[in-house]
C-alpha cells in the first residue's frame, strides 16, 4: 500500500467549519477547543467477507486509498487532531500504513484489544488517552460510514442542548440493519431498539449514523474490562436512567460500507463526487486509474470505477461502477458491473459478472457468468466456462 496523502493536499470541506472556532453554549464567546475523537476500527467486517479475510474492513481501498483515509481526512478537515483507533480484528495493520497521523495533520494513537470489547468497550477501553476534561465534547465514529455530515454543527448541537450524548441521525428507507432511535419535537431522543426483530418495534425511519458526541465524563462511566454494546447496554440503559441523548437529523450523503454492494457505491460515489471526501487521490469522473494501472485504449470504465496500482485491464474489458484492487486482472472483453474484484485475482476473458466480490488472488477462468451476490472466495479457481446463471446459446 502506498503512503497516506499529505495533509497539505486536503483542503477544509467546502462548508465545514473548524470545530476549533466553535462557540461556547451561549453562541456568542468563541472558543478554541482542540476536540479528540475516538474512532471504532475493530469490527471482524463479516458481511463483507471474504474482503475482509486478510483485510480490515477500514484498510479495504474505497476510490483508490484504505477506506479510513476518507474519514481521517473528513475529521481533521473539521479541526480535529487527536485520534484514537480502537483497533481489534486483524489490529496489526493500521499503524504501519498511518502511523502517528502526521502525513494527515493528525496525531494518531492505537489501542488494541486482545479479545474485541464491543462498540462501548472499545470506547471505554481508550478513555486513558484522551486529554478532554470531564465536560469536555468527544466525538466517536464508527469506521464504516461514508458521510458528509457536518461534524462541527453536531458538537454545537451537543453544547446548545447540554445533551450527555449526542448522535448523528439519518433517515433510511429499510432501517431494520440499524439502531432505531425515535425523538420528541425538540429532537430529544426517547428510544434506542437496535436492530428491530418485530414490525411493532419498526416504529421510526431514523435511525442511529454512527457519529455520536459524548460528554467525557460519560465515557468514564461505560463498565471497562469487559464487554459492552453502546447500542444495546449503554443507550438504553443511560435513557432508562433519565440521562439526555440528544438527536440531530442531518440528511447529508450516508452510507454504512458494511456490505459488499454498499462498498462498491460507496467508492464509486467517492470517484463520482457525489460522496464528500478530501482524499480522493486524483479528480472526480466517470473513472479513477491510479498509477502503476494498465488499461487497455478500447476498455471503457464508466460509473466511478476504479483502478488500482498495478491492476491491468485487457482489451475491449468494460467495467462500470466497480472497484478493481492492486494487481487484478480482467482480461480480454470481461464485463463487469457493480463488483469488487480483490487484489491480484484474475477474471478471465469474456467472463460477465454483476454485483459479485472476487476475493484475494482468486481466479476466474475465461466464460463464467456470475451475478448478483455471488462471493468467490479469496485463492479460489473456477475453471473456463464453469459457472453461468443463463443459457450458453
Ligand atoms: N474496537 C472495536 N471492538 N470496534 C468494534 C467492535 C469491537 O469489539 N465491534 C464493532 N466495532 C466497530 C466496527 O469496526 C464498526 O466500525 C463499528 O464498530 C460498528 O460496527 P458494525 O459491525 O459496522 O455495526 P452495524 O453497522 O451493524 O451497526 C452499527 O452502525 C449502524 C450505522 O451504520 C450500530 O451502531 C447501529 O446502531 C447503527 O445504526
Ligand atoms: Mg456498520
Amino acid at each position: 500500500m502506498s503512503a497516506p496523502i499529505p495533509a497539505q493536499s486536503l483542503p477544509v470541506s467546502p462548508g465545514a467549519t473548524d470545530l476549533r472556532d466553535a462557540t461556547d453554549i451561549t453562541g456568542r464567546t468563541p472558543r478554541r477547543v482542540a476536540t479528540e475523537a475516538i474512532l471504532l476500527v475493530g469490527g471482524k467486517g463479516t458481511r463483507l467477507r471474504p474482503l475482509t479475510v486478510h483485510t480490515p474492513k477500514p484498510m479495504i481501498p474505497a476510490a483508490g486509498v484504505p477506506f479510513l483515509t476518507h474519514q481521517l481526512a473528513r475529521a481533521r478537515a473539521a479541526g480535529i487532531e487527536h485520534i484514537v483507533l480502537a483497533t481489534s480484528y486483524l489490529a496489526e495493520v493500521f499503524e504501519p500504513y498511518f502511523g502517528d497521523g502526521s502525513a494527515l495533520g493528525l496525531h494518531l494513537e492505537y489501542v488494541t484489544e486482545s479479545d474485541p470489547l464491543g462498540t462501548g468497550g472499545a470506547i471505554r477501553n481508550v478513555a486513558h488517552r484522551l486529554r478532554s476534561a470531564p465536560g469536555d465534547p468527544v466525538l466517536v465514529f464508527n469506521g464504516d460510514i461514508l458521510t458528509g455530515l457536518d461534524i462541527p454543527a453536531l458538537v454545537a448541537t451537543h453544547r446548545r442542548s447540554g445533551a450527555d450524548i449526542s448522535l448523528h441521525l439519518t433517515k433510511v428507507p429499510d432501517p431494520r440493519a440499524f439502531g432505531l432511535v425515535p425523538t420528541d419535537p425538540d429532537g430529544r431522543v426517547t428510544a434506542f431498539l437496535e436492530k428491530p426483530q418485530t414490525v411493532e418495534e419498526i416504529v421510526t425511519d431514523q435511525i442511529n449514523a454512527g457519529a455520536y458526541v459524548f460528554t467525557r465524563s460519560v465515557i468514564d462511566m461505560i463498565p471497562a474490562g469487559r464487554p459492552v454494546s453502546v447500542e444495546r447496554e449503554t443507550f438504553p440503559e443511560l435513557l432508562a436512567a433519565g440521562a439526555h441523548l440528544q438527536g440531530m437529523v442531518d440528511s447529508t450523503y450516508w452510507l454504512d460500507l458494511g456490505t459488499p454492494h454498499a462498498f462498491v457505491r460507496g467508492s464509486a460515489d467517492l470517484v463520482l463526487g457525489r460522496a464528500p471526501s478530501p482524499a480522493v487521490p486524483g479528480r472526480h469522473g466517470e473513472r479513477l486509474v491510479l498509477p502503476g494501472a494498465r488499461v487497455a485504449d478500447d476498455a471503457k470504465l464508466s460509473g466511478g470505477t476504479c483502478v488500482s496500482e498495478g491492476a491491468v485491464i485487457g482489451s475491449g474489458a468494460r467495467i462500470d461502477g466497480s472497484t478493481v484492487l492492486a494487481g487484478a486482472r480482467v482480461e480480454t472483453g470481461a464485463v463487469i458491473k457493480n463488483s469488487l474484484i480483490g487484489a491480484a485475482s484474475t477474471v478471465g476473458a469474456r467472463t460477465v459478472l454483476d454485483g459479485v466480490v472476487i476475493g484475494d488472488g482468486a481466479e476466474v477462468g475465461p466464460d463464467n457468468e456470475l451475478l448478483a451476490g455471488a462471493r468467490v472466495w479469496c485463492g479460489a479457481r473456477i475453471e473456463a466456462g464453469a459457472i453461468r446463471f443463463s443459457s450458453d446459446q
